[in-house]
């Protein structure tokens, strides 16, 4: 492990994990584990800043641990935790808000979106980008996977970073953003323009196709998906072509196939016919997942104690970096 590059990526428990996360970034999470070395959190501190109920956030912190297990993260291979569980996150949070400016706080595009849409904000809404800060300093981490919306909080996390280290001294590894590759983008079923959105999704029926979406369900949203007034079924980065291409791109992530074996296969045949069959391979690649999701889920206890021991193995991988900030700003330790 010593000598891989870090990776830490943090997934907000709320909203359901689609298709689009899955070709986007689960895939190739599983795929890489042994070239990094990889921390996946579930963020369930960043949940609250917004209200969330009780019951329902819960639940879906373990289905996002669940999921991304029955994708086939490897605990044994990558670090799957639950944030809450590791108090060091926030502790370095507290340490590290007395280093930041509350005027690089409240310029965060982020913060003043949501904050638009809250009656009364929250402090922690805020703060968020301090503890994603604190979530991604606490391992040294070289590499953060994110998508453009999160590419300012990782600008924060190095200012804070260099803020930090050029007060009390080298502290904390200066992490790079890295935007996943294009291909790697899905765009929303019912409207092609946009990427494929969790937010989105929650709203929108026909917007995305969730991974423990039933057969019936897959189809359903596939049925509507759009297309356009043509009838060629080709790769094109033409914006009248965004919905078949999507589609094409879906079916390719998913087959492995060549993009001109995909057009001939699809030669001569209606759109009818390419939403059946990409559905049908959408079924076929969440059937396995869903099948080991179900199991994890029957015994919730294994479940937790799987995400406790990783809990455990992150808690003391944080420890010396928390042990060394505090020395620096001058606690007894
Ligand atoms: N803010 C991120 C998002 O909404 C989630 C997140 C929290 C995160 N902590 C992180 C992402 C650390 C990367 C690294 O997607």
């Amino acid at each position: 492990m010593g000598s891989k590059k870090i990776v830490f990526s943090g997934i907000q428990p709320t909203g359901d994990f689609h298709i689009g996360n899955y070709i986007g970034a689960v895939k190739r999470w599983v795929a890489e584990q042994d070239l990094y070395d990889n921390i996946f959190c579930v963020v369930d501190l960043h949940a609250i800043t917004i209200y969330q109920d009780p019951k329902i956030l819960r639940g879906k912190i373990r289905q996002a641990a669940g999921v991304l297990l029955a994708c086939g993260i490897d605990p044994q291979k990558s670090l799957l935790f639950v944030q809450s569980h590791v108090p060091a996150h926030a502790e370095l949070t507290w340490i590290l808000n007395c280093v930041t400016p509350m005027g690089w706080l409240e310029r965060m595009t982020q913060y003043k979106d949501k904050s638009a849409k809250q009656e009364s904000v929250s402090t922690g809404l805020l703060d968020y980008p301090v503890l994603m800060a604190a979530d991604i300093l606490l391992y040294q981490t070289h590499y953060v996977p994110v998508g453009e919306d999160q590419k300012q909080h990782i600008e924060l996390t190095r200012d804070v970073a260099q803020r930090f280290n050029s007060l009390y001294g080298e502290t904390f590894t200066l992490p790079e953003g890295t935007i996943p590759k294009i291909g790697a983008r899905i765009m929303g079923l019912d409207d092609p323009s946009v990427k494929m959105s969790k937010s989105i999704a929650s709203d929108q029926k026909h917007h995305a196709v969730g991974l423990l979406d039933s057969p019936d369900q897959v189809w359903a949203v596939l049925k509507r998906a759009t297309t356009d007034s043509g009838k060629e079924i080709v790769f094109s980065d033409e914006t009248g072509k965004a919905g078949v291409n999507n589609l094409l791109t879906i079916y390719q992530a998913l087959t492995g196939q060549s993009q001109t074996e995909i057009e001939n296969h699809f030669q001569g045949k209606l759109y009818g016919a390419l939403k059946r069959e990409v559905a049908d391979v959408i079924i076929e690649t969440l059937k396995p997942i869903q099948e080991r999701y179900n199991a994890l889920m029957q015994d919730k206890g294994a479940l937790d104690a799987i995400l406790h021991r990783a809990a455990e193995q992150a808690a003391s991988r944080a420890a010396p970096t928390l042990q060394k900030a505090k020395e620096k700003v001058g606690f007894v330790v």
